[in-house]
């Protein structure tokens, strides 16, 4: 073999070789998404909160409501790219249980269930009409228990 041969040879093993110990040595990264993860539902969280909150005053605030109704039908969209496989708890601290990527048809129907009712709590928070909003709110909130139930750990 002659010595170009040999060389080239040796650098299309280590190609896969030296991709491999990069992504092994990235754990940065998996702390990063779990953190983003963490951080957009607490945005989420807020952002219900603001419906319920207006919704149980006298005079809801409608724009705060549209706002925030945006904001939780644009997470139910996002919501599926949030679980990378590899996040899970064997990457370090997270509330999200290993059953998500165990079970990934179960985990899928979580967030259909969340990301239909999402746009009906949009489209009546865009109409003005409390009454709609609050019967959307109910159901979307039982989108959010239904998963967390199932796919939530309790504590951190
Ligand atoms: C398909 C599953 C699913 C749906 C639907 C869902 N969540 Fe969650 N939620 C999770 C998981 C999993 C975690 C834990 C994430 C983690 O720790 O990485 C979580 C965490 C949270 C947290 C805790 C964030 C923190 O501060 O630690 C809040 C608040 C939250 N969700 C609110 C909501 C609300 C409000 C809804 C509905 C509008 C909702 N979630 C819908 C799965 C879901």
């Amino acid at each position: 073999m002659n010595r170009v041969l040999r060389s080239t040879l040796v650098a299309t093993l280590l190609a896969p070789a030296l991709a491999l110990m990069a992504q092994a040595s990235e754990p940065t990264n998996v702390k990063e998404l779990q953190k983003a993860r963490h951080d957009h539902y607490h945005e989420l969280g807020d952002n219900f909160k603001v419906v319920r909150d207006q919704v149980r005053t006298d005079k809801p605030d409608l724009a705060a409501i549209k706002t925030a109704a945006k904001f939780v039908n644009d997470a139910a969209g996002e919501q599926e790219k949030w679980f990378p496989a590899g996040s899970g708890p064997e990457a370090g601290k997270t509330q999200a249980l290993p059953e998500i990527w165990s079970k990934p048809a179960e985990f899928k129907a979580a967030m259909k269930m969340f990301s239909d009712a999402a746009p009906k709590l949009q489209t009546a928070a865009n109409s003005g009409d409390v009454a709609a909003i609050k019967t959307a709110f109910g159901d979307v909130g039982k989108s959010c228990k239904n998963c967390h139930d199932k796919f939530r750990a309790e504590e951190h």
